[in-house]
């Protein structure tokens, strides 16, 4: 059967630590003089990317280039998709050419499921609508190992437009079957209109939260999924919501600041926070590149995919 990397709600503890172990062997790989090995030498990762992205598609690439694969990248503004080519169609197409494994990113909750059905070789999920980022949550968890050792215990508040992420839902299911407390804290508007299952707690007080928290992780309100339309005003929000240097002094002197970027500096974080030492936002997206190293050798080194 070949295998994916559709979700986190499906991963128990063992998958994950798997992953993050082997991610850790590859943090150690691109600090070498040569951040480069042989093993997916004749694999080709094609990155299908039907919405923007900086971090997420440039470090897969990154990532298959470190393992020695070839690289395709898929560009919808500039591709027949323009002249009408569907999705099954274009991943058909890649396919053909020699893709060996698809990263699809899509404005649609369930796209990557869906291609999954339609090409016979392991699909990442890139992000899909508000739905899920799997990547993001196995690069989350790792920068949060190498920071306290564990997540067995730690105490984690994800602030902001909850409703809308795919990182939130995502981080949520990895986080807790790491074992840390989740606290989701935001204006009701901003939290998805059903949590049954979740593994959460749900405040709205942000200030009295925040010192009982190990890690505060913003969200960026989802501008292009409706996001700022369900408070007041940005100001409103940001007073509310937005870390600013006195709240960041509510916290306890080891807690740390997270986002998955890209940033809104001033809006859910102040410019001085988001440099802070203790904010670990560019961790996050330099692990973005071992994780995905690591999802890339399980799926065609480990898993049943053959290439080459
Ligand atoms: N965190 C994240 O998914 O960033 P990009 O949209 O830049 O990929």
């Amino acid at each position: 059967m070949i295998r994916h990397l559709l979700t986190t709600e499906d991963m128990g503890r063992e998958e994950l630590e798997d992953l993050l172990q082997l991610a850790d062997e590859f943090v150690a790989v691109l600090g070498r003089d040569i951040p480069k090995v042989p093993a997916l030498r004749g694999a080709t990762v094609s990155t299908v990317f039907f919405e923007p992205s900086t971090r997420t598609r440039l470090s897969f690439e990154k990532a298959a280039k470190a393992l020695s694969a070839d690289v395709m990248t898929f560009n919808p503004a500039t591709s027949a998709a323009t002249k009408g080519e569907s999705l099954k169609d274009t991943v058909l197409t890649l396919r053909a050419m020699g893709a060996d494994l698809l990263v699809v990113r899509h404005a649609a909750a369930g796209a990557p499921w869906q291609v999954a059905e339609w090409v016979d070789v392991p699909v990442v999920n890139g992000g899909d609508g508000a739905h899920q980022h799997p990547t993001q949550a196995l690069l989350d968890a790792l920068t949060l190992r190498q920071r306290f050792g564990k997540l067995d215990g730690l105490r984690i508040g994800i602030v902001g437009d909850i409703r809308h992420s795919r990182v939130a839902r995502s981080d949520i299911f990895a986080f807790n079957s790491l074992g840390a407390a989740v606290t989701l804290v935001g204006p009701s508007t901003l939290m998805p209109g059903d949590l049954t299952g979740w593994p959460v707690t749900v405040v709205s007080d942000l200030d009295a939260a925040l010192p009982e928290l190990d890690v505060v992780y913003l969200l960026r309100i989802q501008l292009e999924r409706g996001g700022a339309t369900v408070f007041p005003s940005l100001p409103e929000y940001v007073r509310r919501f937005g870390i600013n240097r006195e709240r960041f002094a509510r916290l306890h002197a080891e807690a740390v600041v997270m986002h998955p970027g890209p940033m809104n500096r001033g809006v859910e974080i102040t410019p001085d926070v988001a440099d802070d030492p203790r904010s670990l936002v560019l961790d996050q997206v330099r692990n973005g590149v071992a994780v995905r190293m690591a999802v890339l050798f399980r799926l065609l080194v480990d898993g049943e995919a053959a290439y080459g």
